[in-house]
């Protein structure tokens, strides 16, 4: 099964993605995670990507689709995927094709006020990544590693504003893009995190 999870920012697509990909044996394939991995490292890529994903922008169509590209053909992708974060341009859409074949898009659509409210409280785990809220999860480390927990650069305020900006120019038109291959299923994002997860199961269910 090959996915693409599309969606603005904070609209929960790592979220989705994770425990549906855990579940399903499927790997995870989340660009803007592989980016904060580099930047972590101080890799070459890293350091370039930093200056765009802290200002709100989009890193280079023709870096994001070589490191897709490469991680597509890692081994645990064989029993398929799930794309979060990527394509985010209709070049990247574009690329993806002659990449692999997509069995469905499906684009979580949350409203504006959910998507601040997500991002605002959101709270990573600086040593393995994962993601909580604050509405839900109070400690100050991670319940899974025990790393401290941190707020994303691009998470502030005025950048959030950028992101969303961004979305709307260079990754919404993806989804009449994908509407026009048949492909696009949406669900209402703006339930909790287990009834956007049902939603999507009744969908891939029908693959
Ligand atoms: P990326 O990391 O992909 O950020 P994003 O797309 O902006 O998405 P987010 O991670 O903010 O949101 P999400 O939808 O995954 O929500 P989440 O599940 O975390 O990219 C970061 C940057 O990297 C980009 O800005 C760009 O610079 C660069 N980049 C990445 N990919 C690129 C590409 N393809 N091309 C070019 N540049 C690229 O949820 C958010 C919060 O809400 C969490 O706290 C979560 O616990 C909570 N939550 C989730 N779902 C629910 C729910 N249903 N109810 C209540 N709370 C919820």
């Amino acid at each position: 099964m090959k996915l693409i999870f599309l969606g603005a920012p904070g609209a929960g697509k790592g979220t989705a993605a994770e425990r549906f990909s855990e579940l399903y044996g499927l790997a995870h394939i989340s660009t803007g995670e592989m980016l904060r991995s580099e930047m972590k490292n101080g890799t070459d890529l890293g350091k370039m990507a930093k200056g765009y994903t802290d200002a709100g922008e989009l890193v280079p169509d023709a870096v994001i689709i070589a490191m897709v590209k490469k991680r597509i053909r890692a081994r645990d992708c064989e029993n398929g995927f799930i794309l979060d974060g990527f394509p985010r341009t209709v070049a990247q859409a574009d690329a993806l094709l002659e990449i692999s074949d997509i069995d469905m898009v499906i684009n979580i659509d949350a409203s504006i006020d959910n998507l601040i409210a997500r991002i605002s409280g959101r709270r990573m785990c600086c040593g393995c990544g994962a993601c909580f809220h604050t509405s839900r999860y109070h400690d100050e480390t991670c319940n899974k590693c025990g790393g401290k927990l941190y707020i994303r650069d691009d998470d502030k305020e005025e950048t959030v504003r950028t992101r969303i900006a961004v979305y709307h120019e260079k990754t919404q038109p993806l989804i009449d893009y994908y509407a026009g291959k048949g492909l696009l299923k949406t669900v209402d994002g703006n339930g909790t995190s287990e009834q956007v997860f049902v939603k999507i199961e009744e969908l891939v269910a029908k693959i």
